[in-house]
């Protein structure tokens, strides 16, 4: 029996079980494109502070489809599919920049920065001979226009034509957390990140979910307190189960209950630049750090005053790309640009913290290629349930709930 032949095997009937199939098999993922990334969802695209005037525009990539997101002359964002409607050709290949139209290379289609088709080439023949036919409308032809929603400065599509309301998609508590970083403040571009990871992409949204592993694997964390089960802390869940926000406050460089369970604590490291962790309370609330799974696509981070989008673009089972946005407010000082920027030596790929999480997704990768299909990983850390409101980091409690909402998607 060929694998497209194989039935999808059932999920195990052990509570707090995920089947390791889930990350591998190739028919799940062309469901989860059709299901998730393809339908009614909405997926972080960007922020508004890359396409600042008329005409600006950055290419992305939203499921495995490459999409366009482009201010235009009214001044909205639109999100058009990066795909002529001639001929299928990927219209732009550069990341980002400004135009006045968009030009297919092949047969030299022009369309507006509205995705409306606005040229063709020797429409009405060449020495009257050829052309298109009486019945070809220019004005009945534009690249597909995906549904768009900004909020605080991020942008969102969805390739469903009725996505439900997005205040309503993140649910109340979700959206609070949301707001208390894109508070309205102008957002100010510090730069960009990229990486190509070899595991499948949802173990990148349940690292994110999953503050069990921040105190062991993380000796930065652990040492210096930024992120540490001994720490009060919060996992809020939303109604649908799929988004997250871990929610900590900074500990000290001290033995504790915590840390002296923990291997990786050690009381006599120290920075030779300990400015790298001098941080600033800039947000309602004592909590020092929240880390926000969106789902499908995003990791909103907020690590101290290092604030990013972390976009994940999957690319077949087996792998995705993280794109890291950093960004602050119009407002800061030139100060806490620095600081921010200096923060940032924790994350993306070769960050102090984040360099773990990729090499540790890999590896369970590897771990579980080897054809495991009937085995699954263990989720019982802080007991079965999957409650929406947790008040310590002991727990997998939002991967559990992640697979709660994800198996109703996937019907699975
Ligand atoms: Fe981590």
């Amino acid at each position: 029996m060929n694998i497209h032949e194989r039935p999808l095997l059932a999920w195990p009937q052990e509570p707090g079980r995920v089947p390791y199939w889930v990350y591998t098999d190739r028919r799940v993922y062309e469901r989860e494109l059709a299901r998730i990334f393809n339908g009614p969802t909405w997926s972080y695209v960007g922020l508004e502070c890359e396409i600042p005037e008329t005409g600006s525009y950055k290419k992305t990539t939203l499921g495995e489809q490459s999409v366009l997101v482009v201010r235009g002359k009214d001044g909205q964002v639109r999100v058009l599919a990066n795909r002529c409607a001639h001929r299928g050709v990927e219209l732009c290949q550069s990341q980002s920049g400004k135009v006045q139209d968009f030009m297919c290379p092949y047969h030299q289609w022009v369309y507006d920065l509205e995705g409306q088709l606005r040229g063709v080439p020797f429409k009405r023949g060449v020495q009257g001979k050829g052309g298109m036919p009486e019945s070809f409308r220019t004005g009945s032809v534009s690249l597909r226009r995906l549904a768009v929603h900004t909020r605080g400065g991020a942008i969102f599509a969805s390739w469903s034509e009725d996505p439900p309301p997005f205040e309503e998609y993140l649910g109340p508590a979700i959206l609070g957390f949301y707001d208390r970083v894109f508070d309205g403040r102008p957002l100010r571009l510090l730069g960009y990140l990229r990486q190509k990871i070899a595991g499948n992409w949802k173990l990148m949204l349940e690292n994110i979910k999953d503050p069990y592993h921040a105190s062991l694997l993380h000796v930065f964390f652990v040492t210096f307190g930024l992120f540490r089960v001994d720490n009060p802390s919060r996992v809020i869940t939303d109604e649908s189960k799929l988004h997250t926000a871990l929610a900590s406050r900074r500990g000290r460089q001290e033995l504790n209950d915590g840390t002296s369970q923990m291997r990786s604590f050690n009381a006599k490291l120290s920075l030779s630049g300990p400015e790298l962790l001098d941080s600033q309370k800039e947000f309602p609330g004592d909590e020092t750090v929240v880390m926000h799974t969106i789902w499908p696509n995003l990791i909103l981070q907020q690590q101290s005053n290092t604030l990013a989008c972390r976009q994940i673009v999957p690319c077949g089972p087996d792998a995705f790309e993280l794109h890291w946005t950093f960004f602050g407010y119009m407002s800061d000082s030139d100060e806490m640009t620095e600081r921010r920027l200096r923060q940032a030596n924790l994350m993306g790929p070769g960050g102090l913290v984040s360099m773990d999480d990729s090499e540790i997704v890999a590896r369970i990768q590897d771990g579980i290629r080897a054809n495991a299909p009937d085995e699954a990983g263990i989720v019982e850390m802080g007991g079965l349930g999957a409650e929406t409101e947790t008040d310590h980091m002991v727990t997998e409690v939002a991967i559990r709930a992640f697979y709660e909402g994800y198996r109703k998607v996937m019907d699975l």
